[in-house]
């Protein structure tokens, strides 16, 4: 069980100077403050990563401070199944006023379709419930206002669960830019690579409709967004983007609805057994039948509206800008970063998942201008995302101290990173440059 003693101050600050290591803070801010010492825990979907990140591993790591008092989703049946998963005895929903009703939560995580994020964050905060979130906090910017003023309203606080913060390497990034090595940040180059597994995979689910999950420009890049405005410290002002969708949706030549019944299955490159994962079987096709979710949906179908090929140019309001792109159909997974500074380059290439052998997963390479280069060693770290999981569930759930940069991600991160999205896909959409400004009132 991870506990408080592996979150030592050398961990956090090991390859900072003096000027990056300041002073400790409070990881949580709801904590730290005037939060019960146990707290009454519910979850609204209960689909994977409600069950799993947040449900089941929370029951084992965190019981002495957690009870778990009621799971919602939409899909009753899922919910039955969640609870299984999740490895508890609470009552299970449909109805989230009915959940607050009865079993009273003094906490709530959202892990819904993202789209329904906004609508129970708002619900949970105007009951008096502190929420956490999954990422995208929001999907459009009429979300995004009602959010915020939400939490104004009620004057209680977010957390936005950016696991990728928490990987090492993107703390090491962090810390190295902190140290100055490479002067003031003047661009940054940023290609992220979603493979034909994993990227595809969006196109399958509810992530290919637009009205659930804003395009990949905020349920994927949301987390690459956020993670450039904290390297940065800086938040964007201005995005032009470009997008197309030239793989997936109306471009395959057949299509069924989904893999399994499919009659082109021996044919397709995409072809995806579920039988052969027992617990998809019980969470998504023993539950279909109540609201026609198919998790190993056709990645052709014709009502793919997200985009599958994504550029944008962003400005920053430190004067950076930033070179992105996002391809969800790519033969390897994983991403190539460079931040250009005025006293030198650093650059990174992640490997995640690719058809050859590599030495490390993580490279990353410090270039001094008119000096020489070096590998920075990355830490080798077991968990899911990078090691960011575990690390930011014990920031959440124990008392911990972090240097102020390792805080926990708050509404105006989640809102900053979305927004960036939204901003990308109106560009998009009307062709235009698109001011962040104009979007929602802060
Ligand atoms: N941070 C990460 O790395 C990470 C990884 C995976 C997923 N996520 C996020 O977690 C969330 C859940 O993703 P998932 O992969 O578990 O998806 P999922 O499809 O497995 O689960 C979503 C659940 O929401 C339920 N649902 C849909 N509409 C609802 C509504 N109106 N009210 C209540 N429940 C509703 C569905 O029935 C389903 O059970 C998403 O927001 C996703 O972006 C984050």
């Amino acid at each position: 069980m991870s506990d408080s003693r592996s979150w030592s101050r050398r961990e956090f600050v090991k390859t900072a100077g003096a000027a990056v290591a300041g002073s400790l803070v409070p990881a949580d801010p709801l904590r730290a403050s005037a939060a019960p010492a146990r707290r009454r825990y519910a979850i609204i979907g209960t689909g994977d990563r409600g069950t799993s990140m947040w449900g089941a591993a929370l029951v084992q790591r965190y019981s002495d401070i957690l009870d778990v008092v009621g799971l919602a989703d939409i899909n009753p049946k899922r919910a039955a199944v969640g609870r299984e998963f999740v490895g508890v005895t609470c009552p299970t929903f449909t109805s989230f006023d009915e959940m607050c009703d009865k079993a009273k939560p003094d906490l709530l995580m959202v892990t819904t379709v993202d789209g329904f994020h906004a609508e129970y964050i708002v619900k949970a905060l105007d009951r008096g419930i502190d929420v956490l979130t999954e990422k995208p906090m929001v999907i459009d910017e009429k979300q995004c206002q009602a959010v915020l003023d939400a939490e104004k309203r009620n004057n209680r606080k977010i957390i936005v669960t950016f696991n990728y913060r928490y990987a090492p390497k993107h703390q090491l990034i962090k810390e190295t830019l902190l140290s100055g090595e490479i002067g003031r940040v003047v661009s940054v180059d940023f290609s992220w690579y979603l493979d034909v597994s994993h990227g595809a995979d969006y196109f399958r689910r509810w992530h290919r409709l637009k009205s659930r999950g804003g395009s990949l420009w905020v349920h994927k890049a949301t987390h690459h967004f956020d993670l450039i405005n904290w390297w940065l410290g800086a938040d964007p002002v201005e995005v032009t983007a470009r997008a197309g969708l030239e793989v997936y949706g109306k471009n395959g030549k057949v299509r069924h609805t989904n893999c399994r019944p499919c009659p082109h299955k021996a044919a397709c490159a995409f072809h995806y057994d579920m039988t052969q994962n027992e617990r998809r079987m019980k969470l998504y096709a023993s539950c279909e039948d109540a609201d026609a979710y198919y998790r190993d949906g056709c990645v052709f179908r014709e009502d793919v509206d997200i985009y599958d090929t994504m550029s944008a140019l962003v400005r920053y309001s430190n004067g950076t800008t930033m070179n992105y792109s996002l391809n969800a159909f790519m033969p390897f997974e994983g991403y190539r970063l460079a931040f250009n500074g005025e006293k030198g380059r650093l650059e990174i290439r992640d490997f995640e998942r690719q058809p050859w052998q590599v030495e490390t997963p993580t490279e990353i390479a410090l270039t001094r201008s008119f000096g020489q280069r070096r590998m920075i060693p990355v830490p080798k770290v077991e968990g899911g995302h990078g090691g960011g999981d575990d690390r930011l569930r014990d920031l959440i759930f124990r008392q911990i101290q972090v240097p102020d940069y390792m805080k926990l991600p708050d509404s105006r991160a989640g809102a900053m990173s979305c927004l960036t999205g939204i901003a990308a896909r109106t560009s998009v959409e009307q062709q235009r440059t698109v001011r962040i400004a104009d979007l929602v009132r802060l």
